[in-house]
């Protein structure tokens, strides 16, 4: 078993074919709220592993605390190629644009949680999304991806984000969103964590 990488929130390990997320202790937080909290997103990401009408790694198993296991994606994060391939974004956004359809809203949407395998990209970390039809949260999801494409991906950002939005017109709701997105950014309160 080989760690793959140790983020704010889990650690991942490889083991053969299968990746294990282990979302472990916060020793700043309050122990009880630390493993709710685990609990609640370890919970949520295995569900919408299940729903999530998008590629993704298949959900293997779970142990509804803190654990899940599911298949290894090999393959590049859309991170470390979307700079020489700014057209992926138009897959993001037609691949988003399923997913708020289907009631999902992502909610750490970047270019590091999603990986490009046989060509096709693959949505990952769901620990942070719940169910919602709501414009609103389909315009905040839309406003953090967009921030992370300005800030990772400030060579190609413009063009980039304009494949993503031509994708992304093929939610049913894109005009209503759209002109959500316009307040969301008016607001200008969201920020990137
Ligand atoms: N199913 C998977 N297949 C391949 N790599 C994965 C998989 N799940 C996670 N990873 C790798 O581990 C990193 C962290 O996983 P992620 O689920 O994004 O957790 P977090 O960002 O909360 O630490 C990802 O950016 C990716 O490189
Ligand atoms: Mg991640």
């Amino acid at each position: 078993m080989k760690r793959l990488s140790s983020g704010a929130e889990a650690i991942i390990f490889l083991d053969k074919d299968k990746i294990i997320k282990k979302r472990v202790e916060k020793k700043y937080r309050h122990e009880r709220i630390d493993s709710q909290l685990r609990k609640a997103r370890t919970r949520r990401e295995a569900k919408v592993l299940e729903k999530i009408p998008v590629s993704s790694p298949k959900l293997i198993e779970s142990d509804g605390q803190e654990i899940i296991v599911m298949n290894y994606l090999k393959g590049p994060k859309v991170r470390d190629v979307l700079d020489k391939k700014p057209l992926l974004a138009k897959e993001i956004g037609e691949k988003l644009a399923r997913i708020h359809d289907s009631g999902i809203i992502h909610g750490d949407l970047t270019t590091s949680n999603m990986i490009l395998k046989d060509k096709d990209i693959h949505f990952i970390d769901f620990g942070l999304s719940f169910f919602s039809a709501k414009e609103e949260d389909k315009a905040v999801d839309i406003h953090l991806f967009k921030q992370a494409l300005e800030s990772k991906h400030y060579k190609v950002f413009e063009k980039a984000y304009e494949y993503f939005i031509q994708g992304y017109k093929k939610s049913k709701k894109f005009k209503q969103t759209m002109e959500r997105l316009k307040n969301v950014e008016k607001r200008g309160r969201y920020k990137k964590k």
